[in-house]
């Protein structure tokens, strides 16, 4: 879809490839962000990029009524960017089942949450997209960070059952696949990481360009390449790291 005079909504805009998000849609032309997060005083640098553009909504995507006060606030989105995630398990044997849990409610229920909300306005827009943030370990868990990879890789699943499904309504459903990316989420991994705002240019660009997947970096593109070669030997790939 083309990103000049689109509406655009991105969750998690505060920090980190969210914020960077808003900035790139707004230098593509969007002619308005609404740059969701949970507290309204963190969006406000975010909403000084373009005031006039830009308009904060208080969003945590695991409370429903702020879903839906969201939805009503923002009833011309074409572009629903659900980009907010958190890395709250590690090693699925000892996380707690709460801290699991909490990356499915972001990762997994609060993606499906968002787009059950924002399909009015998907439709009506006719012609618009969902972008939705995955990872490259949606495709073959990393034991160290394995209940993240399961959340991760339940919302590439939920991904895939959107795509043919909304086709027909007109609404482009984008996997979005970066490597390592240098924000808050992976401060501590001392490995390449990829900046914020490329990885959102690469992600304006792919919607733009229609790109089912969008790999959004080098790293990205090697693992996606490499797992479609062979899923079961980057599967032990993964699970040796
Ligand atoms: N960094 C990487 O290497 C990497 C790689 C692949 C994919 N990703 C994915 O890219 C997306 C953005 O990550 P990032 O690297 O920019 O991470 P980040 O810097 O940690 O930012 C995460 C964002 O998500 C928001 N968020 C967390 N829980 C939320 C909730 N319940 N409701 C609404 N917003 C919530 C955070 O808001 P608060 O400030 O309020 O916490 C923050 O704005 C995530 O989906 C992540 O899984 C990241």
């Amino acid at each position: 879809m083309k990103i000049e005079k689109s509406v655009a909504l991105v969750t998690g805009a505060n920090r980190g490839i969210g914020r960077s998000l808003v900035a790139s849609l707004l230098r593509s032309g969007a002619s308005r962000v609404y740059a969701a997060g949970r507290d309204p005083k963190a969006l406000e640098p975010v909403v000084a990029l373009a005031p006039k553009r830009v308009i904060p909504l208080q969003l945590d995507v695991t409370v429903e009524r702020e879903i839906e006060a969201a939805a009503k606030t923002a009833p011309d989105v074409n572009l629903l960017i659900n980009n907010a995630g958190v890395l709250a398990s590690y090693n699925v044997l000892s996380s707690s089942q709460a801290q699991v849990a909490q990356d499915f409610a972001v990762n997994f229920f609060g993606v499906l949450a968002m787009v059950k909300a924002f399909l009015p306005a998907l439709e009506r827009a006719n012609g618009a997209a969902i972008a939705n943030l995955l990872t490259v370990v949606s495709l073959a868990s990393r034991p160290v960070i394995g209940g993240y990879s399961a959340s991760k890789a339940a919302a590439f699943s939920l991904t895939q059952a959107l795509r043919p499904e909304l086709k027909q309504k007109k609404i482009d459903v984008h996997t979005v696949i970066p490597g390592a990316v240098d924000t808050d989420m992976i401060r501590a991994f001392p490995i390449a990481k990829t900046s914020p705002e490329v990885v959102a240019d690469a992600i304006v660009s792919g919607i733009e360009r229609g790109a089912e997947d969008i790999l959004t970096d080098p790293m990205a593109e090697g693992a996606f390449q490499a797992w479609l070669e062979n899923p079961k030997e980057f599967e032990r790939y993964f699970g040796s790291l």
